[in-house]
């Protein structure tokens, strides 16, 4: 029998005659306002009878998640309807009891250090290689994982971020099996990567790897609304159980189902298009690269011969030459009306998606073809400096639940730090609470600030958090 989608029965359902007394509270009465109407709240329910329970699904979102777990290959799948976000801290708790010791790869995503302050984790890092001539990290390399591994034998998850934002991806066959060798689940943060290896279009991801635990935000780069996102357990580490019921923690009573129509018609739209519609956008990137041509100002990451990682060819990410990569973000929405994702110290990224046309694609070829004949080739600018690891005479939680003072930073040095220290750009937290300032940090500090990188304290007077002595 054809699978009968979500968005076909909320179709149903806003034909019927059945009077909601139910939330919400438009009623699916979009003839109140114009809002609920452009937004579609005809088609706006929660759970009730006949659309099951996201957080006990048995019915048709049961068959619905079935359905995405078979396109990927995977043990299951769980719609997330709060981002990878919601998917990371659920994912995180259902690995490891609180307390546990974790190697987690420094550069990942605030949901990451959020996760193990909530669940009390004792981190251990591990410092991404960084991309050469470009300041953001790269890839982890399995010899780092190794090292961790030996150096930390009461290990019991390891948490890597590939792909990077920036689209680098790191040897994932080779860092689960390294981690599965030990005994240790994996959970990896795709967030930037649910478009890959799936029909062969693009590089293979966590999923062909057999990572335990997958989250992959679909809103960025498959057509799905904003916030949708998918959790998948492919390896055989994780308890789905244990999925389940850290989902129901971490994620709303009342699950969109706008949002979960969105999902599953992105599953079925790559069920039906996929094999012909992701090798077709990774035709258009071929092209956008090659009517780009060379550039002598401008560069574009993985053009550099000999770039020595596996990269995701969906990012395009643009070396600003003699411009700073916000004036070049600016400057391409401004003169050529081209709306950047973000914009690092010397760089900008493009993030492209299965919804770009050769026109779009092609717009941006031609915008840095013209801005780059008129910019002056430069050689390009030396990398950041990449701090080393502070010392971390305490777990993050530990710290954050002391009471604290405010130092200026300069005033820090040999206090434990109880909050963190960001850069902007790349965005990556330098300290951590829990983790001592020293003098080389403080130096490393003055370095990033003198190449224009602003450091965020999260407090208002620019102060740091420390334990007082
Ligand atoms: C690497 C990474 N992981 C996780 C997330 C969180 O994803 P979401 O916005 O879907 O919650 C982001 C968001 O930008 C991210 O860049």
């Amino acid at each position: 029998m054809k699978y009968k989608t979500l968005l076909a029965r909320l179709e149903n359902l806003s034909d019927s005659d059945r009077i909601p007394l139910h939330m919400p509270g438009h009623k699916r009465n979009d003839s109140l306002a114009g809002y609920l109407r452009t937004l579609g709240a005809r088609l706006d329910i929660t759970e009730i009878t006949g659309f099951d329970d996201l957080h006990d699904a048995q019915g048709i979102l049961r068959e619905a998640q079935d359905r995405a777990a078979a396109l990927w290959g995977v043990r299951k799948s769980w719609f997330l309807i709060n981002g990878s976000t919601g998917g990371i801290l659920a994912g995180i708790r259902a690995l490891v009891p609180a307390g546990s010791r974790v190697l987690v790869a420094r550069a990942c995503h605030k949901s990451v250090f959020n996760a193990l302050e909530l669940c009390r984790l004792r981190p251990a890092f591990l410092q991404p290689e960084p991309v050469p001539g470009w300041s953001f990290a790269g890839p982890v390399r399995p010899e780092t994982l190794a090292e961790g591994l030996q150096r930390y034998p009461d290990t019991r998850l390891v948490i890597l971020t590939s792909p990077t934002y920036e689209g680098v991806l790191s040897d994932l066959p080779a860092l689960v099996k390294l981690a599965h060798d030990a005994g240790i689940p994996v959970l990896v943060d795709e967030a930037h990567g649910a478009h890959l290896g799936l029909f062969g279009a693009f590089p293979a991801g966590a999923v062909a790897a057999g990572a335990d635990l997958v989250i992959q935000s679909l809103h960025k780069t498959l057509p799905s609304l904003t916030q949708t996102a998918i959790l998948h357990c492919a390896g055989p580490l994780a308890d789905p159980a244990a999925v389940d019921r850290q989902l129901a923690v971490f994620e709303t009573s009342s699950p969109s189902y706008l949002l979960m129509a969105s999902l599953d018609g992105c599953v079925e739209w790559l069920a039906e298009q996929g094999r012909q519609s992701l090798p077709a956008w990774r035709e258009r990137l071929e092209r956008f690269r090659r009517e780009t041509g060379p550039l002598h100002s401008l560069r574009l990451l993985g053009d550099e011969p000999g770039f020595p990682f596996v990269r995701d060819p969906s990012k395009i990410v643009i070396g600003s030459g003699p411009l700073t990569g916000r004036e070049l973000k600016d400057r391409l929405r401004e003169e050529y009306a081209l709306e950047l994702e973000m914009a690092g110290a010397d760089w900008a990224l493009a993030m492209t998606g299965p919804g770009d046309t050769g026109e779009t694609l092609g717009a941006l070829a031609k915008a840095l073809r013209c801005l780059d004949s008129g910019l002056p080739a430069v050689p390009p600018p030396e990398p950041l400096p990449v701090l080393p690891l502070p010392e971390a005479p305490l777990a993050p939680w530990e710290a954050m639940e002391r009471p604290a003072i405010h130092l200026p930073l300069e005033q820090a040095a040999g206090r434990i730090s109880a909050g963190y220290l960001w850069a902007y750009p790349p965005g990556i937290p330098l300290i951590l609470p829990g983790e001592r300032v020293d003098e080389a940090f403080l130096q490393g500090c003055r370095a990033l600030t003198a190449c224009g990188v602003v450091l965020h304290s999260g407090e208002r007077d620019g102060t740091l958090r420390v334990l007082p002595e």
